[in-house]
């Protein structure tokens, strides 16, 4: 299992807490836009310095209701564009944007939306995202329903390559349901923990 910390890109953070993480896989950015979700938080500055200072995939979530504005402003610093299935935009538009960026790419589902939606992008992305949670605010309750909807989008798995990640209320005890996954992302559960590394250590195991 790969385990991601879920970070928001605003002004107060600073990158001093992801230097004592070790055993990370991926550093996960949450992109609000005050619209899509209502919480408004991108600090360009914040990315500059994560892709400057660790050496680890950075992929970003971009809760926003237009993502193709949101593209160029950060490729130099991102790995993997995230963005939200959701959205009243042209999804393939937006595919297709990132992959002339060479990068990857992965379409977020929130805990409301038919899992179908996703069929006709299956060749052409590279990670689902799975919704634990309503997106906006971390410290939320995971959804039990997630646990059923990542087995079922994991069928996918058997015609398509691609990975699944699940985000939102993912913790020690959540995690034990989800072993389709292929990547855990967690704020709270990592940031919050006495000890964040026996967090981390616990989640690769699951
Ligand atoms: C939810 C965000 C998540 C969130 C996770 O809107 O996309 O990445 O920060 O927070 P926890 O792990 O605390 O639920
Ligand atoms: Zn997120």
């Amino acid at each position: 299992m790969k385990v991601a910390v879920s970070i928001h890109a605003s002004e107060d953070f600073s990158t001093e807490i992801l230097k004592q993480l070790k055993n990370l896989d991926i550093i996960h950015l949450d992109v609000m836009d005050g619209k899509f979700v209502p919480n408004l938080k991108l600090n360009i500055d914040i990315l500059k310095s994560i892709k400057e200072e660790f050496d680890l995939p950075v992929e970003v979530h971009l809760m926003v209701e237009d993502p193709l504005n949101y593209i160029d402003k950060v490729v130099d610093y991102i790995d993997i564009f995230l963005f939200h299935i959701e959205i009243d935009e042209n999804i393939q538009d937006i595919i297709n944007k990132v992959k002339s960026n060479d990068k990857k790419i992965g379409l977020v589902i929130n805990p409301d939306t038919e899992i179908s939606q996703l069929e006709q992008y299956l060749p052409n992305i590279d990670v689902i995202l799975v919704m634990g949670v309503h997106p906006g605010f971390s410290g939320q309750k995971f959804l039990d329903s997630t646990a059923i909807r990542v087995k079922e989008i994991s069928k996918y798995k058997e015609k398509y390559s691609i990975e699944i990640s699940v985000d939102g209320g993912v913790n020690l005890e959540t995690s034990k349901k989800l072993s389709q996954a292929d990547i855990l992302i967690s704020a709270s559960a990592i940031l919050n923990a006495e000890d964040p590394n026996y967090v981390i250590k616990e989640l690769k195991k699951r």
